[in-house]
Formats: C-alpha cells, sequence, structure tokens
C-alpha cells in the first residue's frame, strides 16, 4: 500500500504523534468506551508496586472469563474484526467438525508453497513450541486436536483503535495478551493459551522519504508499517528505483515487527547494521492502552528499548521509520562446497551465487582442517562488510557437504577476486584445490523473492535449535579458534547440522543513532560468527520424556561453546528457550535498565512472551512439563 505525499502531508498534520500510516490516524477516544469500562484506559501510576493480582492469567474454563456479551461487545468496537479461529489441522482429525482428508492432505502437500499458512491467524511456525497440539498429519491415530497453545480469540487489526481496545481490554480482564505478526519466533514467542491475539499481519505499508530529518540525522528514510515483510521491501525498492532499505535475508520475516525490535541481521548488516540500528523513530500502542511515538526527542527511555530490547514487552508497535540510502546496492558473491564421505550426498542450494563442482576430501581430517581455515577467513568478510555462511551438512554415514558463501555487497569485480584469492590459496596449501573459485554480482532488492516462502510445516523454524555468537576475541587466539571448531567438528559428528551465519554490525556499520545508546547486544557489536546449531530431524512429534532428552543433549553441546566464549552471548531472536544466563546473554549491561523501563511502562506485565525482559516473574505452566505455551500464564514464586 502506497500513500501519497499529499496525504502523508495531511496525516501529520492531525496530532502529536507523528503517523506513518492512514490506519494510525483511528484512534480510540474516551467516547468509544463510553459506558463500555471493561475497554476504560489504564493508568501505570496507580498500579500497586508489590504484585497484588490474581496468580495466573484467566483462562476460557474460569468462571471470570468474559461473557459472550463481553466479547461480541469487543467485536462491535473492533467493526467485527474480532477471530475466533481454530487450528488448521484440525481438518485431519475425524473427531473434529472440520475433518476433510482432502483439505488435510493439501495443507501437508500444495499448501506447503503457498503463502496459507502466512495468512492464518494462528499458525505459529514452531509447532513444538505452541505445544504440538494440533499437528497436521495423514495420519493422526492416538492424537488428538484442541486449541492448546494458540490464542482462543485473534484481533485482526486495521487500526490503531483495534490494537487500543485489544490491550485495554485483556488489561482490564486479566487475559493474557500475545502479538502476533508473522509468526516465525523460533520459540513460539508469538502465541499462547488462553489469550487474545493481536495480529499485525494485515497492516501494510512502505513509503520512501527521499530527505527525513531527525536529531542528527538527514538524509533518506522510508516509513514500514507493522505487518511488513521483507518480501515486499524489496519489491518496493525495485519499484521505486534507486533506494536500498537493511532487511532480513529472509524473505517472509517481518521486518517491522519482531526482527527489528529484537536486532535483526541481514546480508547489509556489516556494512550498515542491524534492523535496529536502522530505526529513527517508531509509533506504539503502550499497556495503558496510549498510542504514542518514541524518538531522540520524546520518550527516549522507550526509544531506548524498542531497539533491540525485544518484541512483546513494551507495547505493540504499530509502524516505524528506518534509515535509506538513496541508490542501488549490487551485492558480489561465489559459493564453494567441500565434501567428505562415501555415503550418499544431497548438495544445497548456492543460493543464487556461480559454484564450482563440489571438491571432494578423501581423508575426513583434511575435511575439518579446510572447515578450520575458512572459520579463521569469517573476521575478513565482516571486516570487508560482507555477510557469509559456513554451514556443515552431516549426511550419515560419516559424511558431510560443506557449503560456503561469501557475499560482498558494493564491491568492484576485481576487489572481489582479490578478496577470496587468499581463502582459496590457503585451502590449497593443505591440499584442498577449489577450481576456478569465480564470483557474479546480484541486486540486493529482487523482486518476487516472496513467491516461493519457506515450507511449512517441516521448515527449520521448526527444529530444536541453539546459537552462540561467535566473539572477535577468538580470532585473536588461533587456539581458543581451535577449539571452537573441534566443538563443532564433534556437533555436526553427532548428527547436528552446524551453521554460521557471518556478519558483524559493529558500532561503526550502525552509524547514527544506533552508535550512540540503544538496547542492541553489546555482544553483537563484536562478534564475527552466530553459530546456529541444529537438530536436523522435527521433534514436535516426540513425547514429553524425549524432547527433554533431546533438548538436554543439544544444550549440553552448545554449553561446550559458551564455555569457550564466557565474554560473548546469545541472539535473542534465534535462541534457546531454556537459554542459561538469558539476561545477560541476550542484553549484557543494558538488562538493568531494560527491566526498569518495563516496569514503568507496562507495571501490569501484560506484555509477555518467553526470555523478553521481566518474563522471570511469570511462567506457562505446563501438564507435562515442557517449555512450550500451552497452559496458564502464572505468576513464579509464592
Ligand atoms: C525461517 C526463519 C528465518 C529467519 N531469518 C532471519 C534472518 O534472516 N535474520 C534475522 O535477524 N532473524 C531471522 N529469523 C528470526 C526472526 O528475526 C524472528 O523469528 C523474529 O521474531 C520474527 O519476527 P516476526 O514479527 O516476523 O515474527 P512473530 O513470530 O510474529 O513475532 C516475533 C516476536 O515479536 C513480537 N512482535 C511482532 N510484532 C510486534 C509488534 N508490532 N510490536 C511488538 N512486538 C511484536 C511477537 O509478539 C513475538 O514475540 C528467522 C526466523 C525464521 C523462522
Ligand atoms: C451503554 O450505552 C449504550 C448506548 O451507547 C446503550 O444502548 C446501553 O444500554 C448502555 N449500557 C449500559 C449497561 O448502560
Ligand atoms: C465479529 O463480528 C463479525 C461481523 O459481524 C462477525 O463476522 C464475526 O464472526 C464476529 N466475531 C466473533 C468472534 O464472533
Ligand atoms: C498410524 O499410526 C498408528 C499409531 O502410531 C499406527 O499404529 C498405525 O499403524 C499407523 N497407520 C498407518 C496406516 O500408518
Ligand atoms: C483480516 O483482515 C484483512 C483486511 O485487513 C482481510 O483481508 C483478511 O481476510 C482478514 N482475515 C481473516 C482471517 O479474517
Ligand atoms: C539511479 O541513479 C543513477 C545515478 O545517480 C541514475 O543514472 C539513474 O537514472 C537512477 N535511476 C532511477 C530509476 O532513478
Ligand atoms: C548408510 O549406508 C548404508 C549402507 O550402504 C545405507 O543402507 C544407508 O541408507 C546409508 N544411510 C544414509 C543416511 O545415507
Ligand atoms: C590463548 O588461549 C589459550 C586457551 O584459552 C590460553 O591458554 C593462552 O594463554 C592464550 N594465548 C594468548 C596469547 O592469549
Ligand atoms: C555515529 O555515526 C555517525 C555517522 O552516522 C558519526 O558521525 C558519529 O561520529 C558516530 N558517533 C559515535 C559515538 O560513534
Amino acid at each position: 500500500m502506497w500513500i501519497t505525499h499529499f496525504l502523508s502531508q495531511l496525516l501529520f498534520a492531525l496530532g502529536a504523534e507523528a503517523l506513518n500510516f492512514p490506519y494510525e490516524s483511528l484512534q480510540l477516544t474516551q467516547q468509544d468506551v463510553g459506558n463500555f469500562s471493561a475497554i476504560s484506559f489504564g493508568n501505570p501510576l496507580s498500579v500497586p508496586s508489590v504484585y497484588q493480582g490474581p496468580k495466573c492469567k484467566i483462562q476460557p474454563e474460569d468462571a471470570t472469563w468474559p461473557s459472550e456479551k463481553q466479547w461480541a461487545q469487543l467485536n462491535a468496537t473492533l467493526d467485527g474484526n474480532l477471530l475466533k479461529p481454530y487450528p488448521l489441522g484440525a481438518a485431519c482429525y475425524p473427531d473434529r467438525p472440520e475433518y476433510n482428508m482432502d483439505t488435510c492432505a493439501y495443507l501437508l502437500g500444495p499448501a506447503t508453497t503457498t503463502r496459507l499458512f502466512f495468512g492464518d491467524p494462528l499458525t505459529a511456525l514452531t509447532t513444538w513450541g505452541e505445544g504440538a497440539t494440533c499437528l497436521q498429519l495423514l495420519n493422526t491415530t492416538g492424537r488428538t486436536c484442541v486449541q492448546g497453545g494458540f490464542p482462543v480469540y485473534v484481533v485482526n487489526a486495521t487500526s490503531v483503535r483495534d490494537m487500543q481496545a485489544a490491550v485495554n481490554f485483556a488489561r482490564n480482564q486479566n487475559l493474557r495478551l500475545v502479538i502476533k505478526n508473522t509468526g516465525h519466533d523460533f520459540i513460539a514467542k508469538s502465541t499462547g493459551r488462553g489469550a487474545l491475539s493481536v495480529w499485525t499481519h494485515f497492516l501494510k505499508g512502505i513509503e520512501f522519504l527521499s530527505d527525513y530529518s531527525i536529531g542528527e540525522y538527514r538524509g533518506a528514510a522510508a516509513r514500514i508499517s507493522a505487518g511488513m515483510e521483507a518480501w515486499e521491501a524489496h519489491n518496493a525498492m525495485v519499484n521505486a528505483g534507486n533506494i536500498t532499505v537493511v532487511a532480513s535475508l529472509e524473505p517472509t520475516v517481518g521486518n517491522g515487527g519482531g526482527w527489528a525490535l529484537g536486532g535483526g541481521h541481514g546480508p547489509l548488516t556489516s556494512l550498515r547494521g542491524l534492523g535496529a540500528d536502522q530505526v529513527l523513530s517508531l509509533n506504539i500502542v503502550t499497556a495503558d492502552g496510549k498510542f504514542l511515538t518514541a524518538d531522540v526527542n520524546q520518550n527516549q527511555d522507550l526509544f531506548f528499548a524498542l531497539r533491540g530490547g525485544g518484541g512483546a514487552t513494551f507495547g505493540i508497535v504499530t509502524s516505524m521509520i528506518v534509515k535509506a540510502w538513496p541508490r542501488q546496492t549490487r551485492i558480489g558473491g561465489l559459493t564453494f562446497y567441500l565434501t567428505t564421505g562415501t555415503g550418499q550426498m544431497t548438495i544445497p542450494s548456492a543460493r543464487g551465487y556461480p559454484s564450482s563442482p563440489p571438491v571432494h576430501i578423501a581423508d575426513a581430517e583434511t575435511f575439518w582442517k579446510a572447515y578450520r581455515v575458512y572459520l579463521g577467513f569469517a573476521k575478513e568478510i565482516v571486516d570487508a562488510g560482507g555477510f557469509g555462511f559456513g554451514d556443515v551438512n552431516p549426511q550419515g554415514n560419516n559424511t558431510y557437504v560443506f557449503v560456503g558463501t561469501i557475499t560482498l555487497p558494493d564491491y568492484a569485480s576485481e576487489r572481489i577476486r582479490d578478496f577470496y584469492t587468499p581463502l582459496f590459496s590457503s585451502l590449497s596449501e593443505i591440499g584442498v584445490n577449489v577450481p576456478n573459485p569465480r564470483h557474479s554480482f546480484l541486486p540486493y532488492a529482487q523482486a518476487g523473492i516472496g513467491v516461493t516462502p519457506i515450507s511449512f510445516p517441516g521448515s527449520s523454524a521448526d527444529r530444536l535449535f541453539i546459537s552462540r555468537l561467535l566473539p572477535r576475541s577468538l580470532w585473536a587466539n588461533g587456539s581458543r579458534l581451535d577449539a571452537v571448531a573441534v566443538v563443532n567438528r564433534q556437533n555436526a559428528e553427532m548428527g547436528y547440522r552446524v551453521t554460521a551465519r557471518i556478519y558483524g554490525p559493529s558500532a561503526e556499520a550502525a552509524g547514527y543513532p544506533g552508535n550512540t545508546t540503544s538496547a542492541v547486544n553489546p555482544a553483537m557489536r563484536n562478534m564475527v560468527i552466530h553459530c546456529v546449531t541444529f537438530k536436523q530431524e522435527p521433534v514436535d512429534i516426540l513425547p514429553a520424556a524425549e524432547f527433554r532428552a533431546e533438548h538436554a543433549k543439544l544444550r549440553a553441546r552448545i554449553n561446550e561453546l559458551v564455555r569457550l566464549t564466557p565474554d560473548s552471548g546469545s541472539y535473542f531472536n534465534e535462541a534457546d528457550i531454556l537459554e542459561p544466563e538469558w539476561r545477560t546473554s541476550f542484553w549484557g549491561e543494558h538488562y538493568p535498565r531494560l527491566l526498569k523501563i518495563k516496569k514503568a511502562v507496562d507495571p501490569w506485565a501484560l506484555f509477555w512472551a518467553p526470555k523478553t525482559v521481566g518474563s522471570d516473574e511469570w511462567e506457562v505452566v505446563t501438564a507435562d512439563g515442557l517449555p512450550t505455551q500451552n497452559g496458564p500464564l502464572c505468576r513464579t514464586g509464592t
């Protein structure tokens, strides 16, 4: 959706908040509240400092659950945008009224490569995190389909007013509230049992501004809506011509939602910083139901917190203004493959770049030496402003495929060749000869990249997945990096896929205002690799005891990396649901300030998701004891 220059000027004239999109001009008024006290506004200053509320947020089976009449009245306030959806998988269960085997087969087949799941109000890509309470399976013998960790009601938000009414209703009724955008979260932070969900997905829009000033910033910028996905930003960049905004590599991640609020990496991160570093201004509905703007001039605490402090914590962000560059970006890159072992091999995609035929290395020790050489080279990729991958795919029978991709934005051809030549020389020195490495160029912005989104179910989003940031200090001491390479080798030998996302959002790359103060994890400022290790087989079908054992096994392996990188942390948006030391791991020295801000803006603890700031005062109590969203949300302690 594009709004004209004229319309945006008009919007600016309307109120004190800086409105970015028409859906922000429709706000909840005292008149709308009228005698419907369930949606009246809150006052954070009137909340007792010692918690006095009920132990748990209410559940549908509780006597205090709102009446049908109240839900209907809420729906009327929302102009009919209240949904009461059932999980799509219900089609696969004979005892459900929605049972339909053709629909079930469609969900498991053709639908997996469409956008059907992204347009569903409930689907969370991490099904185990929801509680696996309605799995899409052809054979559902012995399984049930229940609402479980999915919300009961969903507000299909179309305006700021919808969000304010939902926030007020949930707060006044002691309901659990969740915010869902794309549902990509790896630990199911966008779903919850018995919840009212605010679904931001249909709030679409992007508008480029050729000249925007705020604080010390003057330059190009873009307004982006809460529901905008990366592929939509790409389409808009292509249509607009000479403009670049930073977006995630994954086309369907919500760049106006959890991605930027929790950090947000992408192909331009070593050059331009994280998603959070792009933000110049944000609009937000806070827990009291108010709508406000946070930037360098107003609500500075929130402005600090919303850039890296995480989604689902401080309010519902409705839109933001991000930096842009008034030119196109072109990315040069290449891919190469190394293999070892005699088993069957599947060669992963070259990510759009040219690649030489896979180089087979008969001697496994030499293969792992080559892996170590590549890890050593990773720092050069970051220092050059690039983004890289270095993934070890175990394929059974002691067979491994390594895929390395190096991408460099805004480089001339010769400079790229000069850049990677030393890597291939080092590999030659250990007897690994990659024939004729060659690169090509791709425009950074590409139209239509969202046409084939990640397939679901069964995507990497649904794996048991843990990560660790590898700090620059490892590259100053070869024996420490050796030790990391050994742990990664052992992990691959245990069957885990061991991947490296190579990027470094230094303060220099972040620029103003990201290089002054923001809640971005300090460990990300001097990282070189975001190392993600995951179990290749799905875990959502496992019985609880097996899930627990699988989690403990992987966690123990990642703890080896933690032991070798005590000075680092982990990326909030791609982390373990049971991340130990998570406060310092995600936010380092920023945690105390973030907690203070959280308590000041949301003393009701209305916004809650696992491992968010202040989340440890509440917990989801599950029947099987697993860390899922399938249970009531209750205060911890007595
Ligand atoms: C397949 C896949 C690929 C990924 N690729 C990348 C990548 O390339 N780079 C990267 O950095 N990360 C990546 N991620 C991680 C991604 O950053 C997180 O999943 C992030 O949480 C996605 O945000 P979302 O809004 O799209 O998803 P959601 O799951 O809808 O939301 C995530 C969290 O943010 C909250 N939230 C969403 N919108 C708002 C809002 N408007 N206001 C307040 N809170 C909000 C939600 O409540 C939830 O807690 C990937 C994840 C997946 C599953
Ligand atoms: C609330 O106000 C509406 C009109 O706005 C009226 O129809 C309704 O009866 C009132 N309800 C109560 C409980 O006062
Ligand atoms: C809300 O109202 C709309 C329009 O009247 C209706 O279609 C929808 O089913 C209602 N939602 C619920 C949960 O009843
Ligand atoms: C379906 O699953 C059940 C329980 O796991 C199993 O006993 C049965 O053999 C399966 N049926 C088919 C047709 O695979
Ligand atoms: C949600 O609202 C959008 C319009 O904003 C509409 O296109 C979509 O169909 C609605 N989704 C559902 C499930 O009602
Ligand atoms: C982009 O910028 C270049 C150089 O400034 C210019 O030649 C070109 O016409 C511009 N293209 C568009 C679509 O504006
Ligand atoms: C491993 O090798 C055995 C024997 O050759 C074969 O049957 C099996 O399918 C292989 N496993 C994998 C994962 O390739
Ligand atoms: C490098 O790290 C090893 C292992 O931690 C340590 O024993 C050694 O002292 C370090 N060397 C330097 C020069 O810091
Ligand atoms: C932040 O980056 C800007 C460039 O965007 C630079 O001018 C400024 O000096 C930097 N400030 C700090 C504290 O690094």
